[in-house]
């Protein structure tokens, strides 16, 4: 069944403002990957979406693909961003098939709930190879694309189309630190700072780099793998100064204005997705039942049993 526009994208953006711009995305067949770039293929775009399992990554572009008539979408499987070789492999045949990369949004993560006694030194090692390496191994495939792109499109573009952008999908957990995550917390914080390094040196060519920060956002396999499945709608409310969880159109809206005219002189920074809670972070706390409370959790060692991947129940 076809997705309903509302789901991904708001009324706000005018049709046609990414004509003839190409995305690449790693993650794109994931929740909020998909949704990201439905918007962008909505409005305009053609894209390649880059993910490791074959079958779900060429269904998701075909899907992708009904949202607009003539959008061109390519899937590309079998490609883990921990390898160069076949990410670069990726980035050479979108430009060959599609005709360039305007934009890039590096989206691949991993996540699981685990307390630092129970992550391993290659259970640390492989979130922060999918998440920072992957990012790194993504902008050394894809700059000097973008670097093309920011020439061709100035910025501002009298035209007000854009071009030679980056957008890192981030998180808000190093921004407390957050118990039960101190892989991704690490990770992401190093995507945040890679992002300001693209920002600085590539700036001078044109280019923008940012990350979204998305919080806990309804429907996702990030939240499926992070909250206990006995969370209610009222501990949603109660945890978000929104009031609410966030959907996947409120990423995929930032990033549209990231990436269009109206993110211009957006550069090296953060667009926090997240309706507060950030600012509240014990107020949603991965891996636990509703009524288990910090430190009490870490001393009787447990953790939720409720959870969709988890494993570790013990601490
Ligand atoms: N708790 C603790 N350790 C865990 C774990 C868990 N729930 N899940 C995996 N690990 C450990 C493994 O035991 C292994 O360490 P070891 O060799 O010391 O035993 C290490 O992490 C790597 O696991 P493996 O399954 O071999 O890695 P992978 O590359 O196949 O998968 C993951 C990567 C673990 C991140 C997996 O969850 C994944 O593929 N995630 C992608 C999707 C995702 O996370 N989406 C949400 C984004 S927010």
């Amino acid at each position: 069944m076809a997705v309903p526009k509302s789901d991904y994208l708001s009324n706000v953006w005018a049709n046609g403002i990414f004509a003839n711009r190409v995305l690449f995305i790693t993650g794109g067949a994931g929740t909020i990957g998909s949704a990201q770039t439905r918007a962008l293929v909505h409005l305009g775009a053609d894209a390649c979406i880059i993910g490791r399992n074959v079958k779900k990554t060429e269904a998701a572009a075909e899907e992708i693909a009904k949202v607009r008539n003539g959008a061109r979408v390519i899937g590309i499987g079998g490609v883990d961003v921990r390898d160069f070789e076949s990410l670069k492999a990726a980035a050479d045949r979108c430009v060959k098939e599609l005709g360039a990369i305007d934009y890039v949004v590096a989206g691949a993560a991993g996540n699981f709930v685990a307390p630092i006694s129970a992550l391993s030194p290659n259970a640390f090692k492989t979130v922060m190879e999918i998440d920072t390496i992957g990012t790194f191994n993504t902008i050394k495939a894809t700059i000097p694309y973008l670097v093309e792109s920011a020439s061709r499109n100035p910025n501002p573009n009298p035209s007000g189309f854009t071009g030679g952008r980056f957008l890192s999908v981030s998180a808000t957990f190093h921004y407390t630190g957050m118990p039960l995550q101190a892989h991704v917390s690490a990770a992401k914080a190093a995507i945040d700072s890679l992002m300001a390094s693209v920002a600085l040196e590539y700036g001078p060519l044109g280019l923008t780099a940012n990350c979204v920060a998305p919080g806990a956002i309804e429907g996702t396999e990030g939240m499926e793998r992070l909250a206990s499945n006995l969370v209610t709608a009222a501990d949603k409310t109660r945890g978000v100064p929104a009031g609410r969880w966030g959907s996947v159109r409120d990423i995929a809206d930032a990033t549209v204005f990231v990436l269009s005219d109206a993110g211009n002189y957006v550069n090296g920074t953060t667009v926090v997705v997240d309706g507060a809670g950030w600012r509240r972070q014990g107020g949603l706390e991965v891996g636990l039942d509703p009524g288990m409370r910090y430190p009490d959790f870490l001393l009787s060692g447990e953790v939720s049993r409720n959870l969709k991947h988890g494993r570790n129940a013990k601490l």
